[in-house]
């Protein structure tokens, strides 16, 4: 029988900002006991492709095609900044970050969307929406209060949470937890355009 691993392809954030957003977090109570479910500690990503129930065998040649497709992208900035929520404000399932980013971010995600297809793995039918999700708001939670816990971030739509260099893209295992999934490296693969 072959083993199936829950992955998706992902930018990964350093530390400092992931702290300024887990502090934005902590200091609106976005809490389980509030109707909340945020993002594990050092867990914040930018998602490249969700691809979810993946065969372990398919592992290898799905890392052979995030190597190809990163070696032909030189690294990029992105500006982390301000904060939404999908579907809105009024009605939100999750709170996330937003990001200014060159075209090179929507590209690489296309193009992985595009070269995943070869294995069978859905095309996106959505436009790509690059977003750091912060928080999810839990089915049964409280409208009332969630609503009440989100007025103070509703303001901050320009807030900057500083600047990343997007160096690499990281191949990741989720596995699902009660208190949020685990999202564990499977492999990193290094923009090196232009690299020796
Ligand atoms: P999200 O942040 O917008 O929720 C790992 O689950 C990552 O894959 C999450 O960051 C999530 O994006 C993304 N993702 C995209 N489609 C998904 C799906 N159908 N189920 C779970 N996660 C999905």
């Amino acid at each position: 029988m072959t083993n199936q691993l829950r992955t998706f392809i992902a930018i990964e954030i350093p530390p400092a900002i992931q702290e300024k957003l887990v502090t934005i977090v902590r200091e609106a109570h976005l809490t389980p006991e509030n109707g909340f479910r945020p993002v594990r500690g050092g867990m914040i990503h930018i998602t490249l492709k969700f691809l979810g129930d993946t065969d372990s065998t398919l592992l290898p040649r799905i890392g052979e095609i995030l190597a190809a497709i990163a070696k032909s992208y030189p690294p990029f900035d992105v500006q982390v900044k301000g904060l939404g929520a999908f579907s809105s404000w009024d009605r939100p399932r999750t709170v996330w970050a937003g990001l200014a980013y060159p075209k090179a971010l929507p590209a690489l995600a296309a193009q992985i969307d595009e070269q995943c297809a070869r294995f069978k793995f859905a095309r996106e039918t959505r436009p790509f929406s690059p977003h750091l999700t912060l928080v999810r708001v839990s089915e049964n939670a409280s409208r009332e209060k969630t609503a009440a816990c989100l007025q103070p971030l509703r303001q901050n739509a320009l807030l900057d949470f500083g600047n990343l260099t997007v160096s690499k893209i990281t191949f990741f295992r989720s596995t699902l937890q009660a208190g949020g999934s685990i999202y564990t490296p499977i492999a990193t693969y290094p923009l090196s355009q232009g690299k020796v």
